[in-house]
């Protein structure tokens, strides 16, 4: 594999890890100074309580960002007054929260708004409403405009704060109202939050993304890479740990590219500024690329005693003229050399990992490739994906020769592998007392606490229900693939003070 570089061609696999860091300061797209306006979010008086008595129904889809876009949304609807609603037809107002990434993903959600038709004949009253990253693509608008005129309003993921507003406008008007901004107009901060969870909080460090790998839609439905400014980072955090959280989650498409567009910080930087704040137990964060994982950020994560040891670390293949074609920038033996420089600074780390078989013209070899790289760095976890062909990404025009049933066959190879390497890792923590923050029954079995990690492995386990929202120690007894089942030792919430 290799690219022009200078004019001159540079054997990628050729190179050390030093000189590939080189070269992803001269390839990375240079950093724009953000000079997005930074603004304050307070909701119109007139907005304030007008629903009272109205409820509510969210559905999400996607990643965590869409999970965490839903509770600026169920704060926004809550100022206004309305409540959640226990279950979808008792709601007033019926948002679906979309994923663009793949297209199964898709026709989910339309077959979803199909059924909830006899809803709205029922309930005239009833707003239907699309947003997330879905209704950020151009055919998506036009599809419901066409398809499902009983759609309400359709907004983005740039002008989720405009909600108050589109609601009150979508309830007076008959047609849908459609308000699709291409990108941010500012990085809005201060939008009320409805939480889904008491012990652990998303936060977001960074917006959209500037990789454009070839087969992802993320760039498109996100729009550029901006980070929120480390102040209002580290307030919101500390605000976070005043409320009870003890765990955090830093979110980001890239996050170790985060201060790269405002040049006054780094994402090692950040780390250690909330490392800092007292009261959070735990700091994750996701995703991190491979590329420009650099020695300061690899320092950061080992010596901050809040930071965990885990890194989802997305891989995608593990075939170099594979990885070019996406755009990937990393390349095999570069990866290979990071995962052992991070194993070899952070003791115990879990690495997880998303790959994707059958991209355009992904021959048996290159496919095994990815396999023997799987078998090599032993992943905790792996979030494996058929490719899904994007409306208007460069890979949808790629030729592809290969089935879709030689794609399926790939995948649960793939999956096969996975789960035994899974098992594996975890077996190798019977009898280890792990540190497990508990976050309430399990959702499978009531009669059992469920918890995590540092490592994020979940963790089953009997004990009292007080323990919820602590710290326990629990011995692993039963290591599965999927889980770690466990015998409580000791609880010590005092660790939290
Ligand atoms: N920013 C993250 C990924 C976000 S999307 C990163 O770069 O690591 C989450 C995952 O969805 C990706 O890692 C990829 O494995 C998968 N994905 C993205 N586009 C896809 C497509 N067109 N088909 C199949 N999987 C895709
Ligand atoms: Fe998509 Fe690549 Fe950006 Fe991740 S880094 S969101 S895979 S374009
Ligand atoms: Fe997330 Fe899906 Fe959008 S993965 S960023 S919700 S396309």
């Amino acid at each position: 594999m290799s690219v022009l570089e200078n004019e001159k061609r540079v054997n990628l696999a050729s190179l050390s890890i030093d000189e590939l860091e080189k070269m992803a300061q001269v390839r990375r797209p240079k950093p724009v100074p953000s000079n997005l306006e930074r603004s304050n979010y307070e909701l119109p008086e007139e907005y304030r309580d007008v629903s009272r008595g109205k409820r509510y129904y969210i559905r999400t889809y996607g990643c965590q960002m869409n999970e965490h876009d839903t509770e600026m949304m169920s704060g926004l609807l809550e100022g206004m007054g309305y409540q959640q609603a226990g279950e979808i037809e008792s709601a007033d107002v019926i948002l679906f929260n979309t994923c663009a990434v793949r297209e199964n993903a898709e026709d989910k959600v339309f077959g979803e708004i199909g059924r909830l038709r006899p809803l709205k004949v029922q309930n005239p009253e009833l707003i239907l409403g699309l947003c997330g990253c879905m209704a950020q693509e151009k055919g998506v608008q036009k599809f419901v405009l066409d398809k499902f005129p009983w759609v309400d309003v359709v907004f983005g993921t740039h002008n989720i704060h405009r909600l108050p507003e589109l609601v009150m406008t979508a309830k007076n008007s008959q047609d849908t109202i459609l308000e699709v901004w291409d990108k941010a107009a500012a990085t809005v901060e201060d939008i009320p939050k409805v939480r889904k969870q008491e012990t652990r909080a998303w936060v977001n460090i960074q917006y959209g993304c500037n990789k454009f790998c070839t087969y992802c839609i993320v760039p498109y439905t996100r729009g550029a890479e901006r980070s929120r400014m480390p102040e209002d980072i580290v307030q919101e955090v500390s605000q976070l740990a005043a409320q009870g959280y003890k765990e955090i989650t830093l979110l980001g498409q890239n996050v170790n590219d985060y201060g790269v567009d405002l040049g006054t910080v780094t994402f090692a930087k950040l780390l250690r500024l909330v490392n800092d704040v007292k009261g959070i137990e735990r700091i994750r964060f996701t995703t991190s690329n491979p590329w420009n994982f650099t020695d300061e950020l690899i320092d950061a994560i080992a010596e901050c005693e809040h930071v965990v040891e885990h890194i989802h670390l997305p891989v995608q293949s593990g075939n170099n003229e594979v990885l070019k074609k996406m755009n990937r920038t990393h390349t095999r033996e570069y990866y290979l050399s990071l995962v052992d420089k991070i194993r070899h600074k952070i003791p115990g780390v879990s690495l997880t990992t998303d790959i994707i078989v059958g991209f355009p013209g992904e021959t048996d070899e290159q496919f095994e490739d990815t396999l023997s790289l799987v078998a090599q760095v032993k992943y905790d976890n792996a979030f494996t994906f058929i490719y899904s062909p994007r409306e208007n990404t460069p890979a949808a025009k790629f030729e592809d020769g290969v089935s879709q049933e030689t794609k399926k066959q790939r995948l649960q190879r793939l999956n096969e592998l996975q789960y035994a390497v899974s098992l594996e890792r975890n077996q190798t923590m019977q009898g280890q007392v792990v540190d497990v923050l508990v976050e309430g029954p399990s959702k499978t079995n009531q009669e059992v606490l469920a918890g995590r990690t540092r490592t994020n492995k979940l963790v089953l386990f009997e004990g009292p229900l007080e323990l919820s929202g602590g710290l326990a120690q629990v011995a692993v007894t039963e290591p599965q693939t999927w889980l770690l089942k466990g015998e409580l030792v000791s609880r010590h919430k005092e660790a939290l003070v």
